[in-house]
């Protein structure tokens, strides 16, 4: 997969390459590609944002920047760019990412990211040159890097021969093989800490029963909502 990303800042992501998963992928031919806006802005001074028409709080990215940027790394109309490739801006009110989404964006080739500062992107960029707006969750963060981080992460790691263990993306959190429930719960050794038993099945080697009791565990999971747990 080679994913390009599209950034004011790409140096904040350093750290997040160096993680292995990331690194792996990485090493094994995947891509991650960054554009910095405004090494392509056509504006004088390195303007890439500008005043929001109709007033109000903020700056909005530049339609004509975006453009620009966009031509520089594809040489061509950034209008016909998502029959190419997916083209997905980061932007706090864009469809959930979940686990589904992920599966379906890792199956792809191509994405193009657009993470965006201040008060997002001018409505333009979003009419007509992207393939859907995606957020992280319904807050609002500073900039687009963090989602396009914790994107990248959620893919990449579910790329072949990103983990370590190839069967750890298979029964997941949240995965199709535990029918969308959280995970089982998971214990290591001390056996007993402080009074506190692992499951006896657990240490029962009896692995029919183990994988049963697990799919227990995970629905029973799904079916409690998680509150502030009392004191005790
Ligand atoms: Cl994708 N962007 C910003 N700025 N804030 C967010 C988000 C995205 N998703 C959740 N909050």
């Amino acid at each position: 997969m080679d994913i390009d990303v599209f950034t004011l800042f790409p140096a904040a992501f350093d750290w997040f390459q160096r993680q292995h998963h990331v690194a792996s992928a990485l090493a094994g031919g995947h891509t991650i590609s960054y554009v910095n806006y405004r090494d392509h802005t056509p504006l004088k001074a390195g303007q890439v944002d500008d005043t929001p028409f109709g007033g109000g709080a903020g700056m909005v990215l530049r339609v004509d920047v975006v453009e620009a940027a966009i031509r520089a790394r594809y040489a061509r109309d950034p209008m016909g760019l998502r029959r190419e490739r997916t083209v997905i801006p980061l932007t706090p009110a864009g469809r959930l990412l979940d686990d589904a989404l992920v599966d379906e964006l890792a199956a792809r080739d191509v994405l193009t990211l657009l993470a965006g500062r201040y008060e997002g992107f001018d409505q333009r960029v979003l009419d007509n040159f992207v393939t859907m707006e995606l957020s992280i969750g319904r807050y609002v963060l500073a900039g687009g890097e963090l989602p396009a981080m914790v994107l990248c992460d959620a893919v990449m790691r579910k790329l072949p021969g990103a983990l370590g263990h190839a069967d750890s993306v298979v029964e997941e959190s949240f995965s199709k093989a535990l029918e969308g429930a959280p995970e089982y719960p998971h214990y290591t050794r001390p056996a007993e800490y402080r009074g506190w038993a692992v499951p006896e099945i657990l240490l029962s080697g009896d692995h029919a029963r183990i994988r049963q009791w697990r799919r227990e565990q995970s629905h029973a999971r799904s079916q409690r909502p998680q509150t502030e747990r009392p004191l005790p």
